[in-house]
């Protein structure tokens, strides 16, 4: 089944066309990171002004690309949510328009379900798994019992992860987005700032991140008052090891205590090298998946993978599809 996938939930407008969910025959993704530089950070208004130039763009080189006459696709796959409400109706428009045009089925993919199945285009899935999902807009602990049918353990309190790493870049001065660039300053720095961590109740598998947010913007400031100098690199470890030490010993609790082989690191923060690395060192005893780089930051191709399975349980989407409202999917579920 040759699935042609959009996604343009946020600043990245992409398309691609995935074969058995699997497969990726191509893989358009065209990122406005150069154009939302300058306001540190994503103006919803200007990205989806930017899909709607682009998209038909996208779209042609994807089907060029991928040497398929479009008669060869069977199904389309559009994020249909959750993101900002006027880049995804820009993607789902595109997507409506194609599949009437040309006859095909639809279906309207969860955007965090897509961040997801990532994990399962180069690796398998083996069921049950537990998945930490970190990226700009979401920080979930999630058990996936099966294909499709996932609950959540835990999540955000108050700010993500990534959107926290972007606000402490900021502060410290540094581009966006900041994940990258606080991951990459952080293996040059030592932890000499001491910064909370939160966990919570104790067992709790929810996140909060606010709190370390704040007391870095407030070291920052002091600092700026008595004209002392931030060392940047040190600051940037410190923080790091501050949100580390949380993820990985909340997702290792949820694997040991829901008893699962796989753990799955996915959505934008999974990019982050400390992360990998410190997953790797602490969760030995768990097969541990993590996307390639390139399908960990938003992209269609996750769109596709999910597509595939979500077709087989669900169908396709009855006539139309309605942008930005579906909220997280996801069940919450108590462990013992
Ligand atoms: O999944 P994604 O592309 O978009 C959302 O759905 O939010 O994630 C983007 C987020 C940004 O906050 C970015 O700073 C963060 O992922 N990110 C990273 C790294 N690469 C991207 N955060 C930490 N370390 C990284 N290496
Ligand atoms: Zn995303």
């Amino acid at each position: 089944m040759n699935i042609l996938a959009v996604e343009s939930s946020c600043d990245e407008t992409s398309v691609a066309i995935v074969s058995d969910g699997k497969k990726v025959l191509s893989h358009i993704v065209l990122s406005q990171i150069d154009i939302h530089k300058v306001f540190g950070g994503v103006v919803p208004e200007i990205a989806s002004r930017n899909h709607v130039i682009h998209m038909t763009r996208v779209f042609e080189q994807a089907i060029k690309e991928s040497k398929l006459s479009i008669d060869e696709i069977d199904l389309v796959a559009v994020t249909q949510g959750p993101g900002l409400i006027g880049s995804l109706l820009v993607g789902i428009n595109a997507a409506t328009a194609f599949a009437f045009a040309n006859n095909k089925k639809i279906v309207g993919v969860n955007h965090l379900i897509g961040h997801i199945y990532a994990a399962n285009i180069d690796n398998e899935i083996k069921f049950p798994a537990v998945a930490l999902l970190v990226s700009g807009g979401h920080t979930e602990l999630l058990y996936l019992e099966d294909h499709m049918n996932f609950k959540m353990l835990g999540t955000t309190l108050d700010d993500a992860v990534g959107e926290a790493y972007d606000k402490v870049a900021r502060t410290l001065g540094l581009s966006y987005p900041g994940g990258p660039i606080v991951d990459k300053l952080a293996a040059q720095g030592s932890e000499t700032y001491k910064l909370p961590r939160a966990y919570l109740d104790n067992d709790s598998l929810n996140f909060s991140f606010s709190g370390l947010k704040s007391a870095v913007i407030n070291l920052v400031h002091n600092a700026n008052q008595k004209n002392e100098e931030i060392r940047v690199n040190d600051m940037c470890k410190s923080f790091q090891e501050s949100v580390l030490d949380v993820l990985v010993d909340k997702t290792k609790l949820a694997a040991e205590r829901l008893n699962v082989n796989q753990v799955i690191i996915a959505g934008g923060v999974a990019a982050n090298k400390g992360l990998r690395a410190r997953i790797a060192e602490k969760i030995k005893d768990k097969e541990i998946l993590i996307p390639a780089m390139k399908y960990c930051t938003d992209n269609a191709a996750m769109i596709g993978a999910a597509a595939y399975y979500q077709y087989q349980k669900q169908g396709a989407h009855p006539n139309y599809l309605i942008g930005g409202l579906s909220t997280i999917p996801f069940e919450m579920m108590e462990i013992e």
